[in-house]
């Protein structure tokens, strides 16, 4: 009998051909068909700047993809679920020539990234036609912070329907916080989770038969567009784990049994140690960089999604009735059961035991915002509103285009109060530049952290600092439960030079 090491079986199984072969060679007892995929989708084309450029071709499509042994059709960037992933430094310049061969318009987002949010960077407000193409250009910066970032399409309106259908990938950037030698030492992955829901003919569930007021949530869950992978922590080491949450609406509360996690980041921004977190909830389009030791018994371990309540329109507390069309019913309105009941997103083993490696101490030293020359304050609710119907709102306004809802001045420091007076959770997201959360319910916040989304949950006000650092020009906050974006909960906000 032939045996393969690891390498040669992630290099056969990123051949796609040598997968039934090398399962039949090793036999179902040592090698699950899970496994093969994992390997190869861990081998998902990465693509890193090379002398100071990332330039690539992205291309958004519908098409077949083979989701845990069931054909789906999915919108993809370059065939891929989740997305390929994008490696930069500080510094580099980014060119991504991009194609759109969807049925519908689209853009594209680069979320957490500082940014200009003009011109042919991270403008939502580009509309890419289909058949179009458009590229992308832009520097990092070099003061950005080295991190875990995303892409995701940003067309007002399509959003949560894209990104629902998988659109969404990984943007890393390398840097500072790599170089800590524990760091840099720890075995390190990617968990990208997104939920799908697609019928018998492997077709999405379209918007209509989805409950687009609580936010569409998908009854399949997938870490890297697989159910339940497995990934490896060496003995007496440490495990890096990059976690985008890319849901649409879903929220995670991540138990690993057994193993707190470390966590070292937040939405891809250094925190000044690492924490020590039994669990990890990460609301619609946050990342967190957590850390696993190795010092347990060797074994198997189950990551679990922990039922989260995120509140409901069933006890409708909004300024309105329910109404319109598709809120209701359907299979995306999910059985109790889903919410209470934990679920298996993966399955962490130990693998053969390395060096004893510590936790770093040192990540960053975050300094305090400068007390700030404006307190606004945000409102978020639903309800009815003239000609619209039922939709999401802030400060009783629904989005619309063609307004600036807010206006600031580059360079300031201002707080931002948001309080949610409504009866679900919303994950708050601005664009462009990071605040740090000052207080919930008047308790100042003791931990210091750079954010870009923030969750605010129901009767909670949650007071952030943010300073509109480098780039004027017109960008967006929302809520990042992507249909109550699409239904009106966003807002634009103007920074002026
Ligand atoms: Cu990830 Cu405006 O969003
Ligand atoms: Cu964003
Ligand atoms: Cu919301």
């Amino acid at each position: 009998m032939v045996k393969l090491n690891r390498r040669q079986f992630i290099f056969l199984g990123a051949a796609g051909a040598g997968i039934t072969l090398v399962g039949n060679w090793l036999g179902k007892k040592t090698i699950s068909s899970q496994s093969l995929l994992q390997s190869s989708a861990n081998l998902a084309p990465i693509h890193q700047s090379r002398d100071g450029l990332l330039e690539l071709d992205l291309e958004a499509r519908e098409r077949p993809i083979n989701l845990s042994g069931r054909q789906a059709y999915l919108l993809t960037y370059n065939g891929q679920i989740p997305a390929p992933r994008l490696e930069a430094k500080p510094g580099d310049k980014v060119r991504i020539h991009f194609t759109n061969n969807l049925s519908q318009p689209t853009n594209l987002h680069y979320h957490g990234l500082h940014i200009p949010p003009t011109g042919n960077a991270d403008n939502v407000f580009l509309r890419i036609n289909p058949g179009e193409k458009f590229t992308y250009e832009f520097e990092i910066a070099k003061n950005q912070a080295a991190g875990t970032f995303w892409y995701h399409p940003h067309l007002h309106g399509l959003v949560a329907e894209q990104l629902f259908g998988g659109l969404a990938g990984l943007f890393i950037v390398r840097g500072g916080l790599d170089e800590i030698p524990e760091i840099k030492t720890a075995k390190e992955e990617f968990l990208v989770l997104q939920d799908f829901s697609i019928d018998e003919r492997g077709r999405l569930l379209s918007s209509m038969h989805m409950s687009l007021m609580m936010g569409r949530e998908g009854d399949l869950i997938t870490v890297n567009g697989q159910v339940n992978p497995s990934f490896s922590l060496p003995a007496k080491g440490l495990l890096r784990l990059r976690i985008l949450n890319a849901s649409t609406s879903r929220f995670y509360r991540l138990a690993l049994e057994n193993h707190p996690f470390y966590q070292i980041a937040t939405d891809g921004n250094a925190l000044n140690e690492p924490i020590e977190v039994r669990e990890l909830l990460l609301t619609p389009g946050q990342q967190a960089d957590v850390l696993v030791k190795g010092d347990r018994q060797p074994g198997q371990y189950r990551l679990l999604n922990l039922p989260y309540d995120r509140g409901s329109m069933g006890m409708m507390g909004g300024r309105g009735m329910m109404g319109g069309r598709g809120m209701m019913g359907g299979r995306g309105m999910m059985g109790r059961n889903d919410r209470d009941v934990p679920r298996v997103l993966a399955t962490v083993n130990y693998e053969s035991a390395v060096e004893p490696l510590s936790l770093p101490t040192k990540l960053a030293s975050i300094s305090g915002l400068p007390e700030p020359v404006t307190v606004r304050r945000f409102e978020l609710n639903h309800g009815m509103t003239p000609g619209v119907g039922m939709a999401f709102l802030i400060n009783n306004e629904p989005y619309r285009g063609d307004l600036i809802h807010t206006q600031v001045k580059l360079n300031t420091v201002e707080d931002w109060e948001l309080t949610n007076t409504g009866v679900m959770d919303h994950p708050f997201h601005i664009h462009v530049n990071s605040f740090q959360v000052i207080s919930r319910n008047g308790q100042r916040e003791l931990l210091p952290a750079w954010r870009d989304t923030v969750l605010v949950r129901r009767g909670e006000t949650v007071r952030i600092r943010i300073q509109f650092r480098d780039f004027a020009g017109k960008t967006v906050y929302h809520c990042h439960i992507l249909d109550h974006e699409d239904l009106g909960m966003m807002g634009n906000l103007e920074i002026q030079a």
